[in-house]
């Protein structure tokens, strides 16, 4: 049958009004767009072998095709791999071009949550990067797998699919991290286990089945877990062309700080350093003189702990500062934010934290 109606001559009728009746009723059903993007990892594994679990290369799998095969009905899903590498590689052009994206998607009106697909090994690291950047608003979900795309029993459809149940559930929630059946806060989550599946843990994890139900109040539950805050916004991070330096110590037995010493006697020395102190934080007496003299040339201190739990309390006579209850990892992300903050503003160096 061939119509006439609004001039189009040769338009079939039956395809005019399905069409027509398509847009009504995504309309009225408010059809949430979903955007995932993919960096890589573990969960976009390929293993040349299927049986050889562990031999595989990360970051081989485009996230188009992660995502089929799990499409939730109801969700319109957008792709995009805004890199492929194994997350250990991960580095700061790749945030900055992540971070990008984020931000073209986030501004679109209709979608309502981004995910992000990543390694498990670096994931922390660009959870609280994301955190500091986009602090909240629309949810963004970063998750990954730790067996590869194609062997036996992957576990990354099941948290993909997780994830893109909580990107699109109504509200906002910032940013959280979903893995194994949980979903845990960007400031907390960590990985603690090298082979298990549920490899990551966090200070309040909330089954999923939980966090879908009120991301706003999740948002305000996981809001209490403090972080540094960081004053950059997303425009003057993509404009960043220079990264600070900021390396990381540990403190234990024998620790003489000899590290430390030679490593300011270099060129381009750091602009700070992250302790990864004993217990509370603490650190041999050669170690904090070290530390003491690298802070007498400007650069920046701040405690952690190696301990996994519990928080750094700060002391009388603290020379350095505290970012507590951030690990040293997620602390040296937020050294070289609040570094390039103070950059970007023309402050001067200043002693973060208590
Ligand atoms: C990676 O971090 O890219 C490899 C390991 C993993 O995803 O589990």
């Amino acid at each position: 049958m061939v119509g006439s109606i609004f001039g189009l001559s040769e338009y079939p009728v039956t395809v005019f009004l399905t069409s027509f009746l398509n847009f009504a009723s995504a309309m009225t059903k408010k059809i949430s767009k979903v955007v995932v993007l993919g960096t890589g990892g573990t969960i976009a594994g390929w293993a040349p072998d299927p049986d050889q679990t562990r031999q595989y290369r990360a970051g081989e799998v485009a996230v188009d095709d992660l995502v089929r095969g799990i499409k939730p009905s109801g969700l319109q899903i957008e792709t995009e791999d805004v890199a492929r590498i194994d997350s250990k590689n991960m580095g700061w052009s790749e945030w900055q071009r992540l971070v990008a994206r984020l931000a073209h998607w986030l501004a679109q009106e209709e979608v309502r949550g981004v995910v992000v697909t990543h390694g498990t090994d670096t994931l922390e690291e660009t959870a609280i990067l994301l955190h500091a950047l986009f602090p909240s608003g629309k949810t963004i979900v970063i998750t990954g797998a730790m067996r590869a795309a194609n062997v036996s029993e992957p576990d990354g459809p099941g948290n993909l699919k997780d994830a893109l149940a909580v990107a699109s559930a109504p509200g906002r929630a910032g940013v959280l991290g979903v893995f194994a059946g949980q979903v845990h806060a960007a400031a907390s989550l960590t990985k603690l286990d090298s082979q298990a599946l549920s490899a990551f843990a966090s200070a309040d994890p909330v089954p999923i089945a939980v966090a879908i139900q009120n991301l706003d109040a999740l948002q305000a539950r996981f809001a209490r877990q403090p972080t540094h805050p960081v004053d950059l916004d997303v425009a003057e991070f993509g404009r960043v062309s220079y990264w600070p330096r900021v390396e990381m110590v540990h403190n234990h037995a024998a620790q003489d700080g000899g590290l430390v010493r030679t490593i300011m006697s270099t060129d381009g020395k750091p602009a700070g350093w992250v302790v990864a102190g004993t217990g509370n934080g603490t650190m041999s007496q050669g170690l904090e003189d070290a530390l003491s003299e690298a802070q007498q040339q400007g650069a920046w201190v701040w405690r952690t702990t190696r301990c996994t739990w519990g928080q750094v309390q700060a002391q009388s006579g603290d020379r350095f500062g505290l970012v507590s209850p951030l690990n040293p990892y997620k602390a040296r992300v937020v050294m070289v934010l609040a570094l390039l903050a103070n950059a970007v503003k023309r402050r001067g160096p200043e002693r973060p934290g208590p």
